[in-house]
């Protein structure tokens, strides 16, 4: 049967729990608290983190795959998971200690992260859920 040769996008979810701190080192606690909210808490907390990782390119013919789901379930794991699950992102990581570890900046860190293991003819975004309300997409 012939398919077009068209691009489809796969999918791979995965799931970290980390601590964090948002906050600007500028700012003294209260101007942080007021800005902030609870996530700025000098005494951090966690999230739950859904970390939804999106390839977008055409099937390779001898497979039918965009990208083999088991080797991009071992890069996010290799790259991310080993990396943020169950760390202090502020104070056990080297990507936090001069940026802010919001969503958006976690987001952008692990798109990097995974970038450089993954095929540059495929496309990536990355989503990060820091709850189940709020979530951020890089790129947008
Ligand atoms: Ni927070």
């Amino acid at each position: 049967m012939n398919l077009p040769n068209k691009k489809i996008a796969v999918f791979r979810r995965e799931h970290f729990n980390a601590a964090h701190r948002i906050f600007n080192p500028l700012w003294d606690d209260k101007k942080n608290a007021e800005v902030f909210g609870k996530c700025s808490n000098p005494n951090y907390h966690g999230h739950n983190y859904e970390l939804v990782v999106k390839v977008v390119g055409e099937r390779d013919p001898e497979t039918g795959y965009v990208i083999d789901m088991k080797r991009l379930s071992v890069i996010t794991e290799e790259e991310v998971l080993e990396r943020f699950d169950h760390k202090n992102l502020n104070l056990d990581t080297i990507y936090f200690r001069d940026l802010n570890p919001t969503a958006e900046n976690i987001a952008m860190v692990i798109y990097d992260l995974l970038r450089k293991r993954i095929d540059e003819k495929l496309e990536l975004q990355v989503r990060l859920y820091e709850t189940e309300r709020n979530y951020v997409e890089y790129p947008a």
